[in-house]
């Protein structure tokens, strides 16, 4: 069924377009309920590792569907025609995850994670934290498809997924703020200092991960303190600690 827009709205009688309305507010459903089982996914990866390690690799999670109005906008800019089937098989955005992490090797590790899931599929792989675009954006990219099992049969839901790290996201919102405020016609002076500030995200991001490799090095060793409780613990105490220090 055809999605009519403004300008196209003509020969659409008011009963098709009552059924365009429900049609398409289910189309939209399917990927709010496609965002939940992936964002159960994220949550129990995260509340597991803060329940083992006292520690989240993921730092946070947004999500989003787009609206109609950039759906529509993105059909029309790609030449897609207005058809829910047309939209759903050639836009893979239409939801969105984005998962924030410490470190780099946090953000492969998530990805390694989930992609592993037997139930999730993965459609396509862009690693711009390898290959940054020219402006300096940095993000793993990854469209993954999860079923939805509705009442009467299972869809497999396609999201974007966006994986970065602190640095990499907080140059993303400034970048974007900024290209929007200059309608897409940055000034070249402010295209180059953030081309420097992506760099500069990237040393930082470097240094962090360094000093949380050498950081994990002294945490593996017994604390002084530690001797002395030690010595008072019952053995299977004792053994308690030492597993939960081999974890950390
Ligand atoms: P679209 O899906 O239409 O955006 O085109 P594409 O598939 O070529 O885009 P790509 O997969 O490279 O990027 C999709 C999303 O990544 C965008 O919607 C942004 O959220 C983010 N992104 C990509 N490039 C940039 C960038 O240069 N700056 C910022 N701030 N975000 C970007
Ligand atoms: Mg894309």
């Amino acid at each position: 069924m055809r999605v009519p827009n403004v300008e196209d709205s003509s020969g659409v009688s008011r009963a098709d377009f009552a059924d365009l309305r429900t049609e398409f507010s289910r189309f939209m459903m399917l990927y709010q309920f496609g965002i939940s089982e992936l964002m159960t996914k994220v949550n129990i990866l995260k509340d597991e590792f803060t329940h083992i390690n006292q520690y989240s690799p993921i730092e946070h999670v947004t999500s989003r569907v787009k609206s109609p109005d950039s759906i529509l906008r993105k059909a029309q800019r790609l030449n897609i025609p207005l058809t829910i089937d047309d939209i759903s098989k050639n836009i893979f955005d239409i939801a969105g995850v984005r998962i924030t992490c410490s470190f780099i090797s946090d953000t492969y590790r998530i990805a390694e994670m989930l992609t592993s899931q037997t139930d999730l599929r993965v459609i396509e792989r862009e690693d711009y934290i390898a290959d940054p675009k020219p402006n300096g954006y940095k993000s793993l990219h990854l469209i993954v498809e999860v079923p939805v099992f509705m009442s009467d049969r299972v869809r497999h839901v396609p999201i974007e997924l966006q994986i970065r790290t602190i640095a990499m996201d907080f140059w993303a919102s400034l970048e974007h703020k900024i290209y929007y405020k200059y309608n897409r016609e940055v000034p070249v002076e402010l295209l180059d200092e953030l081309t420097e500030a992506a760099a500069a995200a990237h040393r930082l991001d470097v240094k962090m991960e360094r000093l949380n490799d050498e950081f994990a090095k002294i945490k593996a060793l017994p604390h002084p303190d530690d001797e002395i409780l030690e010595q008072d613990l019952p053995a299977q105490f004792l053994e308690a600690l030492h597993l939960q220090r081999r974890a950390l």
